[in-house]
Protein backbone atom coordinates (compact mmCIF):
# COMPACT_ATOMS: atom_id res chain seq x y z
CA UNK A 1 0.00 0.00 0.00
CA UNK A 2 1.62 3.24 -1.34
CA UNK A 3 -0.14 6.71 0.27
CA UNK A 4 -0.08 9.31 -1.71
CA UNK A 5 -0.20 12.37 -0.10
CA UNK A 6 0.67 14.81 -2.74
CA UNK A 7 0.49 14.63 -6.72
CA UNK A 8 3.38 16.54 -7.01
CA UNK A 9 5.39 15.26 -4.28
CA UNK A 10 4.71 11.61 -4.54
CA UNK A 11 5.37 11.82 -8.38
CA UNK A 12 7.58 8.72 -8.66
CA UNK A 13 5.46 6.45 -6.58
CA UNK A 14 2.69 7.12 -9.04
CA UNK A 15 5.13 6.59 -12.00
CA UNK A 16 6.30 3.06 -10.60
CA UNK A 17 2.02 2.40 -10.54
CA UNK A 18 2.23 3.39 -14.45
CA UNK A 19 5.30 1.38 -15.03
CA UNK A 20 3.57 -2.11 -13.06
CA UNK A 21 0.56 -1.63 -15.32
CA UNK A 22 2.57 -1.02 -18.61
CA UNK A 23 4.20 -4.54 -17.59
CA UNK A 24 1.34 -6.29 -16.91
CA UNK A 25 0.86 -5.81 -13.24
CA UNK A 26 -2.53 -4.73 -11.48
CA UNK A 27 -2.75 -1.65 -9.50
CA UNK A 28 -5.69 -0.54 -7.55
CA UNK A 29 -5.73 3.12 -7.34
CA UNK A 30 -8.54 5.86 -6.28
CA UNK A 31 -11.17 7.69 -8.56
CA UNK A 32 -13.86 10.10 -7.65
CA UNK A 33 -16.06 7.55 -7.44
CA UNK A 34 -14.72 4.57 -5.85
CA UNK A 35 -11.36 2.61 -6.26
CA UNK A 36 -10.41 0.88 -9.36
CA UNK A 37 -8.23 -2.47 -10.36
CA UNK A 38 -6.61 -1.57 -13.06
CA UNK A 39 -4.67 -3.34 -15.50
CA UNK A 40 -3.09 -2.44 -18.75
CA UNK A 41 -6.03 -2.16 -21.16
CA UNK A 42 -4.65 -2.97 -24.14
CA UNK A 43 -3.65 -6.62 -23.16
CA UNK A 44 -6.38 -9.58 -22.88
CA UNK A 45 -4.21 -11.33 -20.99
CA UNK A 46 -3.79 -8.66 -17.74
CA UNK A 47 -7.28 -8.34 -18.40
CA UNK A 48 -7.75 -11.98 -17.93
CA UNK A 49 -6.11 -11.00 -14.33
CA UNK A 50 -8.50 -8.84 -12.96
CA UNK A 51 -11.09 -11.10 -13.65
CA UNK A 52 -9.18 -13.77 -11.59
CA UNK A 53 -8.47 -11.32 -8.75
CA UNK A 54 -12.07 -10.51 -8.57
CA UNK A 55 -13.20 -13.78 -9.34
CA UNK A 56 -15.32 -12.33 -11.60
CA UNK A 57 -17.58 -13.57 -14.19
CA UNK A 58 -16.09 -13.35 -17.66
CA UNK A 59 -19.36 -12.49 -19.79
CA UNK A 60 -19.12 -8.60 -17.74
CA UNK A 61 -16.92 -6.21 -19.43
CA UNK A 62 -15.04 -3.56 -18.00
CA UNK A 63 -14.46 0.19 -18.33
CA UNK A 64 -11.36 1.21 -19.99
CA UNK A 65 -10.10 4.46 -18.15
CA UNK A 66 -8.36 7.42 -20.01
CA UNK A 67 -6.70 10.83 -18.70
CA UNK A 68 -8.26 12.98 -21.45
CA UNK A 69 -10.61 12.75 -24.64
CA UNK A 70 -7.88 12.52 -26.86
CA UNK A 71 -7.00 9.02 -25.90
CA UNK A 72 -10.35 7.69 -26.78
CA UNK A 73 -9.32 8.26 -30.47
CA UNK A 74 -7.78 4.79 -31.33
CA UNK A 75 -10.35 2.65 -28.93
CA UNK A 76 -13.63 3.13 -30.56
CA UNK A 77 -15.15 3.05 -34.27
CA UNK A 78 -17.06 6.49 -34.02
CA UNK A 79 -18.23 9.61 -31.37
CA UNK A 80 -21.08 10.46 -31.88
CA UNK A 81 -22.50 14.50 -32.00
CA UNK A 82 -24.49 13.46 -28.43
CA UNK A 83 -21.36 11.37 -26.89
CA UNK A 84 -19.11 14.54 -27.57
CA UNK A 85 -21.18 16.86 -26.43
CA UNK A 86 -21.53 14.27 -23.14
CA UNK A 87 -17.82 14.14 -23.28
CA UNK A 88 -17.50 17.83 -22.88
CA UNK A 89 -19.70 18.67 -20.61
CA UNK A 90 -19.05 15.80 -18.12
CA UNK A 91 -15.41 14.51 -18.34
CA UNK A 92 -13.61 14.61 -16.76
CA UNK A 93 -16.10 13.28 -13.75
CA UNK A 94 -18.19 10.48 -12.95
CA UNK A 95 -20.06 9.16 -16.57
CA UNK A 96 -19.08 6.28 -18.53
CA UNK A 97 -19.93 6.19 -21.82
CA UNK A 98 -20.59 3.41 -24.55
CA UNK A 99 -18.88 3.58 -27.62
CA UNK A 100 -18.89 1.45 -30.85
CA UNK A 101 -15.45 -0.63 -30.14
CA UNK A 102 -12.15 -0.39 -32.71
CA UNK A 103 -10.17 -3.83 -33.82
CA UNK A 104 -7.84 -2.26 -31.02
CA UNK A 105 -9.65 -3.23 -28.07
CA UNK A 106 -9.19 -6.86 -26.91
CA UNK A 107 -12.12 -9.15 -26.48
CA UNK A 108 -11.54 -9.85 -22.74
CA UNK A 109 -12.10 -6.04 -22.32
CA UNK A 110 -15.51 -6.30 -23.81
CA UNK A 111 -16.67 -9.60 -22.75
CA UNK A 112 -17.37 -10.27 -26.70
CA UNK A 113 -19.36 -6.87 -26.79
CA UNK A 114 -18.97 -4.84 -30.00
CA UNK A 115 -18.94 -1.86 -27.82
CA UNK A 116 -16.19 -0.31 -25.20
CA UNK A 117 -17.14 1.64 -21.92
CA UNK A 118 -14.51 4.49 -21.64
CA UNK A 119 -14.48 7.05 -18.34
CA UNK A 120 -12.25 9.83 -17.75
CA UNK A 121 -12.48 10.11 -13.87
CA UNK A 122 -11.35 13.53 -12.36
CA UNK A 123 -10.06 12.36 -8.95
CA UNK A 124 -6.09 14.39 -9.40
CA UNK A 125 -4.68 11.17 -8.05
CA UNK A 126 -6.47 8.41 -11.25
CA UNK A 127 -5.80 11.22 -13.68
CA UNK A 128 -1.99 11.18 -12.83
CA UNK A 129 -1.84 7.40 -12.44
CA UNK A 130 -3.28 7.34 -16.48
CA UNK A 131 -0.96 9.59 -17.64
CA UNK A 132 1.61 7.50 -16.31
CA UNK A 133 0.63 4.67 -17.64
CA UNK A 134 0.74 5.71 -21.00
CA UNK A 135 -2.38 2.94 -21.95
CA UNK A 136 -5.84 2.53 -21.87
CA UNK A 137 -6.25 1.31 -17.89
CA UNK A 138 -8.90 -1.68 -17.69
CA UNK A 139 -10.73 -0.89 -14.48
CA UNK A 140 -13.35 -2.53 -12.46
CA UNK A 141 -14.27 -1.63 -8.90
CA UNK A 142 -11.55 -3.28 -7.13
CA UNK A 143 -13.69 -5.18 -4.68
CA UNK A 144 -14.10 -9.50 -4.47
CA UNK A 145 -17.30 -10.23 -6.75
CA UNK A 146 -20.67 -9.34 -5.02
CA UNK A 147 -19.05 -7.42 -2.30
CA UNK A 148 -19.76 -3.73 -1.97
CA UNK A 149 -17.41 -1.01 -3.79
CA UNK A 150 -14.18 -0.31 -1.94
CA UNK A 151 -14.43 3.81 -1.19
CA UNK A 152 -10.83 3.68 1.07
CA UNK A 153 -7.61 1.78 0.41
CA UNK A 154 -8.32 -0.48 3.73
CA UNK A 155 -11.43 -1.46 2.09
CA UNK A 156 -9.36 -2.83 -1.11
CA UNK A 157 -6.37 -4.13 0.76
CA UNK A 158 -9.17 -6.50 2.97
CA UNK A 159 -10.44 -7.99 -0.55
CA UNK A 160 -7.24 -8.01 -2.51
CA UNK A 161 -4.21 -8.80 -0.12
CA UNK A 162 -2.04 -11.11 -2.01
CA UNK A 163 -3.25 -10.64 -4.93
CA UNK A 164 -2.23 -7.65 -6.57
CA UNK A 165 0.75 -5.59 -7.05
CA UNK A 166 0.37 -2.43 -6.22
CA UNK A 167 -2.34 -0.44 -4.17
CA UNK A 168 -2.52 3.39 -4.28
CA UNK A 169 -4.02 4.78 -0.95
CA UNK A 170 -5.15 8.55 -1.96
CA UNK A 171 -8.16 8.59 0.96
CA UNK A 172 -11.71 7.99 1.13
CA UNK A 173 -13.92 8.35 -2.60
CA UNK A 174 -15.34 11.84 -2.70
CA UNK A 175 -18.72 10.36 -4.22
CA UNK A 176 -18.92 6.76 -2.67
CA UNK A 177 -21.03 5.54 -5.47
CA UNK A 178 -19.81 4.37 -9.21
CA UNK A 179 -20.04 6.21 -12.08
CA UNK A 180 -23.60 6.43 -14.16
CA UNK A 181 -22.79 4.18 -17.43
CA UNK A 182 -24.81 5.79 -20.28
CA UNK A 183 -25.32 4.30 -23.89
CA UNK A 184 -26.20 7.28 -27.06
CA UNK A 185 -28.78 5.89 -29.87
CA UNK A 186 -29.15 8.87 -32.13
CA UNK A 187 -30.44 12.11 -29.74
CA UNK A 188 -31.38 9.73 -27.04
CA UNK A 189 -29.11 8.47 -23.97
CA UNK A 190 -30.15 5.81 -22.11
CA UNK A 191 -29.13 5.22 -18.84
CA UNK A 192 -27.75 1.71 -17.71
CA UNK A 193 -26.49 2.20 -14.57
CA UNK A 194 -27.84 5.68 -12.39
CA UNK A 195 -25.00 7.32 -10.66
CA UNK A 196 -23.61 10.66 -9.66
CA UNK A 197 -24.61 12.68 -13.11
CA UNK A 198 -28.61 11.72 -12.92
CA UNK A 199 -30.58 11.77 -15.40
CA UNK A 200 -32.13 15.54 -14.66
CA UNK A 201 -28.43 16.51 -15.42
CA UNK A 202 -28.03 14.53 -18.40
CA UNK A 203 -31.40 16.58 -19.61
CA UNK A 204 -29.49 19.60 -20.01
CA UNK A 205 -27.23 17.94 -22.44
CA UNK A 206 -29.70 15.65 -24.01
CA UNK A 207 -33.17 16.28 -25.28
CA UNK A 208 -34.13 12.66 -24.70
CA UNK A 209 -33.18 10.61 -21.71
CA UNK A 210 -34.94 7.48 -20.65
CA UNK A 211 -33.47 4.43 -18.19
CA UNK A 212 -32.78 1.01 -19.11
CA UNK A 213 -36.05 -0.43 -18.91
CA UNK A 214 -34.22 -3.19 -16.75
CA UNK A 215 -33.68 -0.69 -14.01
CA UNK A 216 -37.40 0.46 -13.99
CA UNK A 217 -39.10 -2.98 -14.24
CA UNK A 218 -36.22 -5.31 -12.57
CA UNK A 219 -37.25 -7.62 -15.60
CA UNK A 220 -35.41 -8.61 -18.69
CA UNK A 221 -31.73 -8.06 -19.77
CA UNK A 222 -30.04 -5.43 -18.26
CA UNK A 223 -27.98 -3.78 -21.23
CA UNK A 224 -25.26 -3.34 -18.94
CA UNK A 225 -24.28 -6.78 -18.24
CA UNK A 226 -23.25 -6.19 -14.34
CA UNK A 227 -26.38 -5.00 -13.51
CA UNK A 228 -27.39 -8.66 -13.17
CA UNK A 229 -25.88 -9.71 -10.36
CA UNK A 230 -26.15 -9.59 -6.82
CA UNK A 231 -24.19 -6.99 -5.71
CA UNK A 232 -23.05 -5.57 -3.01
CA UNK A 233 -24.41 -7.72 -0.71
CA UNK A 234 -23.31 -7.82 3.09
CA UNK A 235 -23.41 -11.04 4.49
CA UNK A 236 -26.31 -10.46 7.03
CA UNK A 237 -30.13 -10.44 5.14
CA UNK A 238 -31.37 -6.72 4.68
CA UNK A 239 -34.54 -4.46 4.96
CA UNK A 240 -34.95 -1.40 3.62
CA UNK A 241 -37.89 0.85 5.06
CA UNK A 242 -38.56 3.65 2.74
CA UNK A 243 -41.04 6.74 3.84
CA UNK A 244 -40.95 9.64 6.35
CA UNK A 245 -38.92 9.65 9.36
CA UNK A 246 -41.57 8.58 11.76
CA UNK A 247 -43.44 5.88 10.20
CA UNK A 248 -39.92 4.48 9.18
CA UNK A 249 -38.92 4.62 12.69
CA UNK A 250 -42.58 2.85 13.90
CA UNK A 251 -41.97 0.45 10.87
CA UNK A 252 -38.25 -0.49 12.54
CA UNK A 253 -39.35 -0.55 15.92
CA UNK A 254 -42.26 -2.83 15.23
CA UNK A 255 -39.76 -5.59 13.06
CA UNK A 256 -36.95 -4.86 15.77
CA UNK A 257 -39.35 -6.20 18.15
CA UNK A 258 -40.58 -9.72 16.35
CA UNK A 259 -36.75 -9.82 15.66
CA UNK A 260 -35.66 -9.80 18.77
CA UNK A 261 -38.73 -12.35 20.25
CA UNK A 262 -37.20 -14.77 17.42
CA UNK A 263 -33.92 -13.72 19.19
CA UNK A 264 -32.28 -12.05 16.16
CA UNK A 265 -29.51 -9.74 16.81
CA UNK A 266 -30.71 -6.60 14.45
CA UNK A 267 -27.90 -3.96 13.15
CA UNK A 268 -29.45 -1.02 11.73
CA UNK A 269 -28.08 1.31 8.92
CA UNK A 270 -29.93 4.78 9.27
CA UNK A 271 -29.88 8.56 9.48
CA UNK A 272 -28.09 11.08 11.75
CA UNK A 273 -32.44 11.84 12.85
CA UNK A 274 -33.22 8.41 13.78
CA UNK A 275 -29.99 7.26 15.21
CA UNK A 276 -31.51 8.36 19.09
CA UNK A 277 -34.35 6.17 18.68
CA UNK A 278 -31.65 2.84 17.79
CA UNK A 279 -31.51 0.68 20.92
CA UNK A 280 -28.36 1.04 22.62
CA UNK A 281 -27.70 -2.75 22.38
CA UNK A 282 -27.88 -2.92 18.73
CA UNK A 283 -24.98 -2.16 16.43
CA UNK A 284 -25.44 0.96 14.32
CA UNK A 285 -23.77 3.00 11.55
CA UNK A 286 -25.02 6.37 11.27
CA UNK A 287 -24.45 7.42 7.31
CA UNK A 288 -25.81 11.06 7.40
CA UNK A 289 -28.03 13.30 7.17
CA UNK A 290 -31.62 12.15 5.83
CA UNK A 291 -32.24 14.76 3.55
CA UNK A 292 -28.25 15.08 2.19
CA UNK A 293 -28.13 12.45 -0.44
CA UNK A 294 -24.40 13.05 -1.47
CA UNK A 295 -23.68 12.03 2.15
CA UNK A 296 -25.57 9.09 2.05
CA UNK A 297 -23.99 8.08 -0.88
CA UNK A 298 -20.51 8.76 0.06
CA UNK A 299 -20.85 6.01 2.93
CA UNK A 300 -23.35 3.30 1.73
CA UNK A 301 -20.40 0.98 0.63
CA UNK A 302 -18.91 2.08 3.94
CA UNK A 303 -22.16 1.19 5.77
CA UNK A 304 -22.88 -2.13 4.32
CA UNK A 305 -19.30 -3.08 4.74
CA UNK A 306 -18.97 -2.42 8.64
CA UNK A 307 -21.37 -5.27 9.44
CA UNK A 308 -19.56 -7.91 8.44
CA UNK A 309 -17.49 -6.87 10.71
CA UNK A 310 -20.31 -6.42 13.64
CA UNK A 311 -22.25 -9.97 13.99
CA UNK A 312 -25.79 -9.68 13.29
CA UNK A 313 -28.50 -11.62 11.78
CA UNK A 314 -30.16 -8.99 10.13
CA UNK A 315 -30.23 -5.55 8.89
CA UNK A 316 -32.37 -2.92 8.88
CA UNK A 317 -31.63 0.15 6.45
CA UNK A 318 -33.31 3.41 6.34
CA UNK A 319 -33.88 3.90 2.45
CA UNK A 320 -34.48 7.39 0.74
CA UNK A 321 -36.84 8.89 -1.99
CA UNK A 322 -35.95 8.12 -5.80
CA UNK A 323 -35.26 11.86 -6.58
CA UNK A 324 -31.75 12.76 -7.87
CA UNK A 325 -28.81 10.83 -6.68
CA UNK A 326 -31.57 8.80 -4.75
CA UNK A 327 -32.14 6.83 -7.86
CA UNK A 328 -28.54 5.41 -7.22
CA UNK A 329 -28.54 4.94 -3.80
CA UNK A 330 -31.63 2.85 -3.99
CA UNK A 331 -30.94 0.79 -6.99
CA UNK A 332 -27.60 -0.29 -4.84
CA UNK A 333 -29.72 -0.53 -1.65
CA UNK A 334 -32.10 -1.97 -3.10
CA UNK A 335 -29.87 -4.85 -4.78
CA UNK A 336 -27.94 -5.07 -0.91
CA UNK A 337 -31.53 -6.20 0.10
CA UNK A 338 -32.35 -8.61 -2.60
CA UNK A 339 -34.92 -6.09 -3.46
CA UNK A 340 -36.43 -6.71 -0.10
CA UNK A 341 -38.09 -3.00 0.28
CA UNK A 342 -40.80 -1.87 2.51
CA UNK A 343 -42.56 1.18 1.23
CA UNK A 344 -44.08 3.20 4.70
O1 LIG B 1 -17.07 4.38 -11.13
C1 LIG B 1 -16.79 3.41 -11.83
O2 LIG B 1 -17.31 3.22 -12.94
C2 LIG B 1 -15.74 2.42 -11.27
C3 LIG B 1 -14.41 3.13 -11.20
C4 LIG B 1 -13.28 2.21 -10.82
O3 LIG B 1 -14.16 3.81 -12.39
N1 LIG B 1 -15.70 1.23 -12.08
C5 LIG B 1 -16.70 0.30 -12.09
O4 LIG B 1 -16.45 -0.77 -12.90
O5 LIG B 1 -17.71 0.42 -11.45
P1 LIG B 1 -17.30 -2.14 -12.80
O6 LIG B 1 -16.55 -3.08 -13.68
O7 LIG B 1 -17.43 -2.54 -11.39
O8 LIG B 1 -18.66 -1.81 -13.47
C6 LIG B 1 -18.76 -1.57 -14.88
C7 LIG B 1 -20.19 -1.67 -15.33
C8 LIG B 1 -20.71 -3.09 -15.27
O9 LIG B 1 -22.07 -3.07 -14.86
C9 LIG B 1 -20.59 -3.53 -16.73
O10 LIG B 1 -21.48 -4.56 -17.05
C10 LIG B 1 -20.87 -2.24 -17.49
O11 LIG B 1 -20.25 -1.24 -16.71
N2 LIG B 1 -20.27 -2.25 -18.85
C11 LIG B 1 -18.95 -2.29 -19.15
N3 LIG B 1 -18.78 -2.34 -20.49
C12 LIG B 1 -20.01 -2.33 -21.05
C13 LIG B 1 -20.51 -2.36 -22.40
N4 LIG B 1 -19.69 -2.42 -23.44
N5 LIG B 1 -21.85 -2.35 -22.57
C14 LIG B 1 -22.70 -2.28 -21.51
N6 LIG B 1 -22.28 -2.23 -20.21
C15 LIG B 1 -20.97 -2.26 -19.99
MG1 LIG C 1 -18.15 -3.34 -9.64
Amino acid sequence: MVVIHDVEKDKEKINEAGAIVRSGGLVAFPTETVYGLGANGLAGDTISAIYKAKGRPSDNPVILHVPDQKSVQGLVKEISPLAKRLMDTFWPGPLTIIFPRSVLVPDRATGGLETVAIRCPSDPIAQAFLKAAGVPVAAPSANISGRPSPTTAQAVYHDMKGRISMILDGGHSVIGLESTVVECQGEEVIILRPGKITKEILETVASHVSYDTHLITGEGVPKAPGMKYRHYAPKAPMTVVVGEAEPVQEKMKTLYGDYKKEGKKVGFLVSRELASAIPSDCPVYVWGNRKEKQELGEHLYQGLLYFDGHTVDVILAEGTTEDGLGKAIMNRLGKAAGHHILYV
